[in-house]
């Protein structure tokens, strides 16, 4: 986005591309950041390869629901394209650019964000660095360095851990259904979803602290069948499976996202759980916002929007927070708690016999427009 505008801009990545490339992550996008990708031009492989669902089921107590998203939405849809092939679009656009991005950068510290000439320090290809820039965007994750960089009594943080993790599965087999099928069930919870015409990808919730050598590849096929099971006897296609891994769920939010020069976007400042697949799609609404203020002040020399960023973020970041927990309880089975079952039971019958639920459900689900727009300098952009 800068890049469009016509505004230097330098990365830093401490990874390698190989790592960043194919590194597993979730594989739904909303609908405005599948249009934001599209709008800056990252949509070539995403056209060809992604699938654009218009609804998804919901299992519980062997029946089968189907949730209209894109007819309760005014036709927004969810996009189903991997979070890395996003990553590798990206590297792949940007190298082309000729503009830096460097990979492997180790070393990184900040310096005088609250100044107007903020700093990086750095090492790459074994030698130490200083880069000095106007502002710095840190999009490096939960675990960067870049909101340890704001001291700690400027910062309230707020999170909250669940007792489940994922249990995530990659297997060749061609996915056992067109559209996602999210399974409540009281063994607990069950999503298959899918990479390609060859490829699907399984969820099955499991303990915080389960041991991956307990999961044989029988057991995991049992596992779905049983908590995806409908009446109507559908059966799940097996095939070999070639990852398995888990992912902890987790709530995370510090406030606020901006300390002088310095912006946090993306994980770096706030963490869903994986269950409505709002991560990346969060980071992408943060960077388009703080986009448009950047080049906004570039462009005019006022830092309103830039100096709203924080608020303006953290309202949509709470949104889908809300949602992503919402979900997660609405589909996650806590033994320990045989009250929540039924109020689960309840909700979900709640969500699939009223419209006005599903409405809201999936106004959520298909994700909120963005505040940010996109700028292209004639200069920069030429064909458009
Ligand atoms: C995924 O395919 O990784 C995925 C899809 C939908 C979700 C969560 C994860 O709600």
């Amino acid at each position: 986005m800068l890049h469009l505008a016509g505004i230097e801009s330098v990365i830093l990545e401490q990874r390698s591309r190989e790592y960043c490339e194919h590194r597993l992550r979730a594989g739904m996008l909303e609908h405005y950041t599948a249009e934001l990708l599209s709008d800056v031009g990252l949509d070539e492989r995403l056209k060809r390869q992604a699938f654009a669902h218009e609804g998804f089921e919901l299992r519980f107590g062997g029946e089968r629901h189907r949730i209209p998203m894109a007819d309760l939405t005014g036709g927004c849809k969810a996009v189903m394209y991997a979070q890395t092939e996003i990553v590798k679009d990206a590297i792949a656009a940007r190298v082309d650019t000729g503009d830096p991005l460097l990979f492997e950068v180790s070393d990184v510290r900040l310096d005088g964000v609250l100044t107007d000439r903020p700093a990086i320090r750095y090492r790459h290809d074994g030698r130490d660095h200083v880069l000095q820039c106007d502002l710095i965007a840190g999009c490096d994750g939960f675990h960067g360095v870049s909101r340890p960089s704001i001291p700690a009594d400027v910062l309230t943080t707020y999170s909250r851990d669940y007792p489940f993790a994922w249990l995530g599965i990659l297997a060749d087999v061609e996915p056992s259904t067109f559209e996602l099928l999210y399974g409540a069930h009281e063994n607990g919870f069950a999503l298959h979803s899918m990479r390609s015409s060859k490829v699907s990808r399984f969820y099955l919730q499991v303990r915080p602290d389960e041991n991956l050598a307990e999961w044989s590849d029988n057991r995991v096929w049992e596992e779905l069948q049983t908590r995806l099971v409908t009446d109507d006897a559908w059966t799940l296609a097996q095939g070999p499976i070639t990852k398995k891994d888990v992912t902890p769920m987790r709530s995370f939010v510090t406030e606020p996202m901006q300390y002088g020069n310095l912006f946090l976007a993306g994980d770096a400042a706030h963490i869903v759980p994986p269950t409505a697949a709002k991560g990346l799609n969060l980071a992408v609404a943060d960077v388009c916002l703080l986009a448009d203020g950047l080049v906004t002040w570039y462009e005019t020399g006022r830092r309103e929007l830039l100096n709203a960023y924080s608020d303006v973020a953290l309202k949509r970041v709470w949104r889908a927070q809300q949602f992503s927990r919402a979900m997660t309880s609405l589909l996650h089975h806590d033994p320990q708690d045989n009250m929540d079952a039924r109020l689960q039971r309840a909700q979900l019958h709640e969500l699939v016999t009223s419209e006005a639920a599903m409405t809201a459900f999936c106004q959520n689900y298909v994700g909120l427009p963005f505040a940010g727009r996109v700028h292209h300098s004639v200069r920069a952009s030429p064909v458009r």
